[in-house]
């Protein structure tokens, strides 16, 4: 929990839903207009999220306020507050090029990496301050790790891909050690049974499904708290999805997960809540049963219904 923050009370969901009060453009009787139910695209989306609950913990893990990330002199995020809680998966989806990878890396300083790129606001994790500038991002980015979309494994054998973090953070007391953390996260990953037999051929040998499971078995491997994941299956084919899809749930119950997708019927089967951006603004986060059947905003339901974007 973090003392600078105004949203650490009980109910803070429900601030999360007065999104950017200040974004006049937007206004709450724009919302109001829109309180009807919108059942009917409901049955477009084959949503486990009826049966979640809004969130799954009122602990907040990572929070951001007034956060404004620029490329160079274009404003790509505009001031953004969210709250993203222990446990939950959170889905953020939106049209192309409204932010949402921009706005995940900002949330282990992945845009750090990028020269033009600058970010203002507060990212808290806990209540450590991760743009601290004596902050080891070495080890920020073990805590909240990260899935791109492109499976990306090291030129390497599978059991070095795995092993790499634990050697690199020094999480393994010897040998033994370093292999059952190689194998619980394979498990995890639910990869070890497709590659027990072959841990010392290449990664990059694997099919594109396996080696998306490879790469979460690597975030694993280091015992991080967040997981982000930026349209982790847009490159898979449907059953490596399901795959990949069915691991993000059961991770849920050990990781807080923030997945960017462009499939709304992906956000609808994986989160607890969703999260919609318009052109660097955060426009509605709710639950994600609300967002796809009664958006409290027109922006929303015109992206969900297919209107625009
Ligand atoms: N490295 C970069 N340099 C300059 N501008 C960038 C860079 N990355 C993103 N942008 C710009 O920032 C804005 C947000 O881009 P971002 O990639 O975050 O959007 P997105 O919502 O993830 O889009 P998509 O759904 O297509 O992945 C866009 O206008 C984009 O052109
Ligand atoms: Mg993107």
């Amino acid at each position: 929990m973090t003392t600078v923050l105004s949203t650490d009370k009980p109910n803070s969901l429900e601030q999360d839903k007065a999104v950017n009060p200040e974004q006049t453009q937007f206004t709450s009787t724009e919302g109001e207009e829109h309180k009807q139910p919108a059942t009917s695209f409901v049955s477009q989306f084959d949503t486990q999220a009826a049966s979640k609950k809004e969130a799954k913990s009122n602990n907040v893990k990572l929070s951001t306020s007034d956060v404004h990330v620029y490329y160079g002199e274009s404003e790509a995020i505009k001031g953004i507050d969210l709250n993203i809680y222990e446990n939950e998966v959170i889905a953020f989806i939106g049209p192309s090029g409204c932010g949402k990878s921009t706005f995940l890396r900002t949330l282990n300083r992945m845009n750090d990496t990028i020269d033009s790129c600058r970010v203002t606001g507060k990212v808290m994790l806990d209540n450590q301050d991760i743009y601290d500038p004596n902050l080891d991002v070495v080890l920020l980015r073990a805590q909240v790790g990260m899935v791109f979309q492109k499976p990306n494994p090291f030129p390497k054998s599978i059991f070095e891909n795995v092993a790499y973090g634990p050697k690199l953070h020094g999480l393994a007391r010897d040998k033994y050690d370093l292999e059952e953390i190689v194998e619980n996260s394979l498990r995890k990953a639910g990869l070890w049974d497709e590659v027990k037999d072959r841990l010392s051929q290449p990664g990059t040998g694997l099919s594109g499904g396996q080696q998306q499971r490879l790469c979460i078995a690597r975030t694993i491997a280091v015992s991080p708290e967040v997981i982000l994941m930026d349209e982790p299956c847009s490159a898979l084919d449907p059953i490596a999805t399901a795959k990949v899809e069915e691991l993000i749930s059961e991770l849920s119950t050990q990781y807080t997960i923030a997945i960017v997708t462009h499939s709304m019927q992906q956000a609808a089967r994986v989160s607890d809540r969703t999260a919609y951006f318009h052109l660097g603004d955060l426009i509605e986060v709710n639950s994600t049963e609300k967002v796809f059947t009664q958006p409290d905003h027109q922006l929303t339901e015109a992206y969900i219904t297919g209107r625009f974007g």
